[in-house]
């Protein structure tokens, strides 16, 4: 009997087979606990305590590095080593499109420092071991490769090879046959996961990968822990690197602490590798292991191809095509660039600035040869989206501003008389219209115009998930708003359409469809104007109200809900002054004040929303005929209320003959100025400039410029429009100087008419030029 009198009123009395049975349990817990922590343990000790000092060189380092955790390997790495399965999954979309012109040519794949072979059995998942030809696991360490010896022979794999070899020179057993392959190009894709910033002859490796794929379809997939230097290189510029930037502590912490285990993240070896290859898709990430708030450690995503791929129809399209010379002056182009002489530096290559006219420079050199293409040149897919730096002006457009586009196309069209053979100039916004023309009569060319590069990436997020998705997925993203496997269609089907800067933007972006409780058309700015309504509505109490309203069969119906329940909401005093309130105008609805002063030139914001809501609501049913109101009182798009891109029929056109009708599309990130002056002279015949003018200043210099540009561009008989919020604006009068003939399309006159179904503007206005 044991005794423990500190606790006695009397005392705690155990007996002593109590006693055992409380030994036994607490040791069982603690077996139990060791057990499960076994994994984690033989980790921090192989990884954090173990001596590494002493082995000769790079075979021992590894075979003594891990030895006693091989067993053990694939179960610590799930967290420490992300992005493993994206590479895999991004690499299978990109092969097969890759791959697309010649399926059944010869398809091997090299696996570099591929360790137990755990990503060959994940990228069975995305695409099916039995499709290649030859998988080659290739690494130096012994007691890795016992573990992925196993597993093949587990899965009955006879196509997947292992190879102790050292990565720098490896070599293939199919290269020393007696009917030997020839080495050069005949290696279909390479995976370097975690195991390049373990290899220390980086520059050989690289450069014999760079020998052994294929030149037109091979693909390279990285996957790998980094830090980046002090400052972006004009190239990294081009190939665009969100959220690549690592702060001083994090680039010297994580460097001297890898460096215990023999891992290198000096930027050198990935600096190496974006110059040697051209980058199809680069994303950069932080791990959050372990303790979120505190580990963050960088890491990045890589897909790229031999320089020597065919670009020509990417430099063509930009540059011939779309004025835009960013980032071509590689080793390998085959363009002439030329610039003034500048004895002190490379002069920063401009936006847009027109061939024609750098040819004809004088005293002209070519220019250095950095930087190597950017990774627009090297999309696997349509180059709809031209090159463009980033810029610090981008930083100021975090998102989107507009989630839909803010115009009647169907207007539009009536006033256009499009055809084939026209070459359009439009303002991105969400590129709703832009789809719309590219339905209506598929034009030749439409170049899509934006300084926000978000504006761009959602247009290109639109054409790509039109060429590779159903239609009610299509739907769902953008009819909808949501889609809760967006993220596993935007790396598996969706990505190999998609710019680096696209891809990046949208897989940080993710929960922008992926939110249950807030569609896609509640981000970006324009949604604080939808959560507003939202919330005034609420308030009101007439939520009920405005879903009867878009529900509603009959006009009759429509304007009575209308007038009784939802007009004296809208028309409260506390509604007008809000709306007159510069901030809100700017912020929730993207009205400037040079805008917001011409609208108020035009009357009270009073009459200015009486003018432009009765009309609409007697004219048009929100169930079926105008989607604009419909998707800022719902949240969402519904399928008899939409813009046409949205409607199966826009959809089936869209996508036939393998999106033909897409081919016409320029996305360009630039100012409509600078676009305008690398166009060549008379090469659009239709231009739609939305309302911007109204956001310049009375008189500015800037109008003169931009008309004069247009004036040069436009062929003669080509068309230019644009709305305002006045009735006869300022600028008309530039367009009259610059050999334009001028004329009202619609000029609104009070409460009775719709000019259409946004009726937001005043004016609408055709300009032919002579
Ligand atoms: C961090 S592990 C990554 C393993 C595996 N790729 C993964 O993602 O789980 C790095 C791998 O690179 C291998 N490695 C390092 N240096 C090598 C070399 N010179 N030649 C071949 N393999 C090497 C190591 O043996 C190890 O398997």
């Amino acid at each position: 009997m044991l005794t423990f009198p500190a606790f006695s009123s009397g005392s705690i009395q155990i007996s002593s087979n109590q006693a055992a049975s409380a030994v036994v349990l607490v040791t069982c817990l603690v077996l139990l606990v060791v057990s499960r922590l076994t994994p984690q343990l033989t980790f921090i000790w192989y990884c954090f305590v173990h001596p590494l000092t002493g082995a000769k060189d790079q075979k021992a380092r590894l075979d003594k590095f891990y030895e006693g955790q091989a067993d053990v390997y694939d179960a610590t790495r799930r967290g420490l080593l992300r992005g493993r399965k994206t590479m895999l999954n991004l690499s299978a979309g990109h092969l097969r499109t890759l791959r697309a012109n010649c399926p059944d040519k010869r398809l091997v794949w090299v696996d570099i420092g591929g360790g137990t072979g755990h990503n060959i059995e994940l990228m069975d998942q995305f695409l099916p071991i039995s499709s290649f030809d030859a998988v080659y696991l290739i690494d130096l360490c012994e007691p890795l490769l016992q573990v992925a010896r196993k597993r093949f022979a587990q899965r009955g794999w006879t196509n997947v090879h292992i190879l102790c070899q050292d990565a720098s020179d490896f070599v293939l057993p199919e290269w020393q046959n007696s009917s030997s392959v020839d080495p050069k190009g005949s290696v279909g894709f390479v995976t370097l996961s975690y195991s390049l910033s373990m290899i220390p002859n980086f520059y050989n490796l690289l450069d014999r990968i760079d020998h052994v794929l294929s030149p037109q379809e091979g693909l390279l997939g990285v996957v790998d822990f980094y830090t980046a230097g002090k400052n972006a290189s004009l190239h990294e510029k081009a190939i665009g690197g969100e959220s690549k930037e690592c702060g001083w502590i994090s680039r010297w912490f994580w460097q001297i602490w890898f460096d215990f285990d023999n891992v290198h993240l000096s930027p050198a070896r990935r600096s190496y590798l974006e110059y040697r290859f051209g980058t199809i898709k680069s994303y950069n990430g932080r791990n959050r292991f372990v303790l979120p708030f505190i580990v963050r450690i960088p890491y990045y995503i890589w897909l790229g191809r031999p320089r020597t791929a065919d670009i020509s129809k990417s430099c063509h399209v930009f540059e011939v095509e779309g004025g835009n010379t960013i980032g071509n002056c590689s080793p390998a182009s085959s363009i002439n660039v030329t610039k003034e002489i500048d004895s002190t530096s490379v002069p920063p290559l401009e936006l847009g600035f027109p061939i024609t006219e750098q040819q004809s420079e004088s005293n002209a050199v070519i220019v250095n040869i950095t930087p190597p293409l950017s990774s627009f040149h090297y999309q696997v897919n349509k180059p709809w989206r031209l090159p463009y730096y980033e810029h610090p002006v981008h930083k100021e457009f975090r998102t989107f501003v507009y989630s839909f586009t803010w115009e009647d196309p169907y207007v539009d069209v009536m006033h256009l008389e499009l055809s084939k053979d026209d070459s359009m100039f439009v303002i991105t916004s969400a590129g709703d219209n832009a789809l719309h023309y590219a339905i209506a009569a598929s034009p030749r060319t439409i170049h899509c115009v934006d300084m926000n590069p978000c504006q761009g990436h959602l247009l290109e997020l639109k054409l790509a998930a039109m060429q590779s998705l159903d239609y009610a997925d299509f739907f769902a993203l953008f009819g909808e708003g949501y889609h809760p496997n967006f993220r596993y269609l935007l790396d598996s089907k969706i990505a190999p359409h998609l710019s680096s800067s696209a891809y990046q933007f949208w897989r940080i972006n993710v929960d922008a469809f992926t939110t249950p409780s807030k569609s896609f058309y509640l981000h970006g700015y324009s949604g604080w104007a939808l959560k507003l309504a939202r919330f005034i509505f609420t308030i009101a109490g007439v939520r009920t109200d405005v879903e009867r309203l878009c529900e509603c069969e009959t006009l009759d119906k429509q304007v009575q809900i209308w007038q009784q329940k939802l007009r004296p909401v809208l028309l409260n005093p506390v509604i007008v002054a809000l709306m007159r309130n510069p901030v809100f105008c700017w912020n929730a609805l993207g009205v400037p004040m040079n805008q917001r002063r011409m609208l108020l030139d035009e009357g009270s914001v009073y009459e200015y929303v009486r003018d432009t809501m009765d009309p609409l609501l007697s004219t048009y049913l929100l169930k079926t005929e105008n989607y604009f109101y419909l998707l800022c009182l719902l949240g969402h798009y519904t399928p008899t209320s939409c813009p046409l891109y949205l409607t199966h029929s826009g959809f089936k056109t869209l996508k036939a003959n393998e999106g033909s009708a897409a081919n016409s599309f320029r996305l360009h990130t630039d100012s409509i100025y600078n676009v305008l002056r690398g166009l060549n002279s008379w090469s659009l015949t239709r231009a739609l400039i939305m309302d911007h003018l109204d956001w310049f200043t009375v008189n500015s210099k800037d109008v003169d410029e931009e008309v004069t540009q247009l004036a040069r561009v436009v062929a003669p008989g080509g068309f230019v429009f644009w709305r305002s919020a006045a009735k006869h604006p300022w600028y008309n009068e530039v367009f009259e100087r610059s050999k334009f003939r001028v004329e009202a399309v619609a000029i609104r006159t009070g409460s009775e008419v719709a000019l259409d179904k946004v009726n937001m503007y005043a004016s609408f206005w055709k300009a032919t030029k002579l």
